[in-house]
C-alpha cells in the first residue's frame, strides 16, 4: 500500500497530504476543523460561504471564512475556503476580500441543491452551465495568486451529466483541483455514490489532483476508493461527524501500520468535550451548548445507552451540564 498518503502537488503551491475534511454547512466550523487535523486530517475546508455576502462586507459571513488557530503558519496551510456564487464579478470580489486570510485554496461549490441557492444561479445550477464554471474560476484566478479548486457533483439530474464538461471547462480556466461526489443534484444523499465516475475524471485530467467524495464511512472505504479509481486523495464528510479518529484510523491503514481499536466512550465523550470548548472560544456559551448537541449525539452514537446521553445533551446549555453528563455516564450513572 505504498505512496496511498502523500502531499498533493497543486500547479500553485501544494497541500502536505491527502487526506481531507469536506466543506460541511453547519459543521465544518473552525472548531470541528481544529478538533479533524489534531485527528489527523491534512486539510480541511470552511462551511461554503456567499461571495456576493463577503462583497457585501457581512461581518457574520467573513467570521466564517477566517482560519482557526494553529491552521495558517509559516510551515503549513491546512485550511481551504469554499465558497458559492453564480457571479464570476462577485467570486473575483469575494477572492479579493478574503485573500489576506491566507487559505491554500478556494474552492467554488457546484454541487449544493438547497433551492436558496439554486434559485440565486449557485451550487448545483452552475453543472448545467459548465462555462460559467470556467468563467467563474477565470476571474478568481485572475484575482489572486490563491489556487483555486472545484467541487462537482455528475450533474443536475440522470439525464443530464455535465462533470466531465464542467471539469474540462475549470482546467482550462486554471483550477488547480476538482473534488467529484459522484451524486446527481436529484439524487440529493440517496443511492450510492457511483465510483466509477471518480476513476473516468481521474483518467480524463491526467496529472491535476482529483479528490474522490461519497459513501466515505470507515477507513477501508477510502482504501478502496483510492485503489479502485487511482484518484489523489479522500475527502470525508458524513464519516468525520462524531468520528474524527477516522483520519488517524485511515492513515494508520493507508500506511500498513497498526490498526487502532475503535476508541472507547471516555475518549469519544471527552473528545467532545474538547470540540465544546473550542466552539466556547469564540462563541457564547449557550450557543455553543446548543450548537454542540448535533455533534454529541454523533459522538455518543453506538455507544451503549446513547439514546440517554443524546437526551441528556438535548437539555444542557453549558459546558458544565456536558461535563457532568459525561461524568455520570463514564461512572454508569446515566442508563435512561
Ligand atoms: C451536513 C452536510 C453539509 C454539507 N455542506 C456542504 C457544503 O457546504 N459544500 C459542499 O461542497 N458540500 C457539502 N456537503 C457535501 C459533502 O461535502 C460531501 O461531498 C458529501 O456529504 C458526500 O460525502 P459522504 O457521502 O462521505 O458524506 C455537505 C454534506 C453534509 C452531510
Amino acid at each position: 500500500m505504498d505512496g496511498l498518503t502523500h502531499p498533493l502537488q497543486l500547479s500553485r503551491g501544494s497541500i502536505r497530504g491527502n487526506l481531507i475534511l469536506a466543506p460541511m454547512a453547519g459543521y465544518t466550523d473552525r472548531a470541528f476543523r481544529t478538533i479533524a487535523a489534531d485527528c489527523g486530517a491534512d486539510f480541511a475546508f470552511t462551511e461554503m460561504v456567499s461571495a456576493e455576502a463577503v462583497k457585501r462586507g457581512n461581518a457574520k459571513t467573513i467570521r466564517l471564512a477566517m482560519p482557526a488557530p494553529g491552521e495558517v503558519s509559516a510551515e503549513r496551510i491546512a485550511y481551504g475556503i469554499q465558497i458559492f456564487t453564480g457571479d464570476a464579478v462577485s467570486a473575483a470580489a469575494a477572492v479579493t476580500a478574503l485573500a489576506p486570510t491566507h487559505p491554500a485554496l478556494f474552492d467554488i461549490n457546484c454541487g449544493c441543491s438547497v433551492p436558496k441557492i439554486l434559485k440565486s444561479g449557485s451550487g448545483a445550477r452552475l453543472l448545467q452551465e459548465p462555462k460559467k464554471i470556467g468563467d467563474i474560476v477565470r476571474a478568481m484566478t485572475e484575482s489572486s495568486p490563491i489556487p483555486v479548486s472545484v467541487k462537482l457533483r455528475l450533474g443536475w439530474d440522470s439525464h443530464e451529466i455535465t462533470y466531465l464538461k464542467a471539469a474540462d471547462e475549470a482546467a482550462a480556466a486554471g483550477a488547480c483541483l476538482i473534488t467529484l461526489h459522484p451524486r446527481t443534484r436529484a439524487q440529493g444523499f440517496g443511492g450510492r455514490a457511483d465510483w466509477s465516475h471518480i476513476k473516468i475524471l481521474k483518467e480524463r485530467l491526467g496529472a491535476l489532483p482529483v479528490i474522490g467524495s461519497g459513501d466515505l464511512f470507515s477507513p477501508e472505504d477510502a482504501l478502496r476508493l483510492l485503489t479502485e479509481t487511482g484518484c489523489d486523495g479522500v475527502m470525508f464528510a458524513r464519516g468525520a461527524i462524531g468520528n474524527p479518529f477516522i483520519f488517524e484510523d485511515t492513515r494508520l491503514l493507508l500506511e500498513g501500520r497498526p490498526q487502532a481499536s475503535p476508541r472507547p466512550a471516555d475518549i469519544r465523550l471527552h473528545t467532545a468535550l474538547r470540540h465544546l470548548g473550542l466552539l466556547m472560544s469564540y462563541k457564547p456559551e449557550p450557543i455553543a451548548a446548543r450548537e454542540m448537541r448535533k455533534h454529541f449525539a454523533r459522538y455518543a452514537a453506538g455507544l451503549d445507552h446513547a439514546a440517554a446521553l443524546r437526551r441528556a445533551a438535548n437539555v444542557a446549555a453549558s459546558l458544565r451540564e456536558y461535563e457532568l453528563i459525561v461524568d455520570h455516564y463514564l461512572a454508569g450513572e446515566l442508563t435512561e
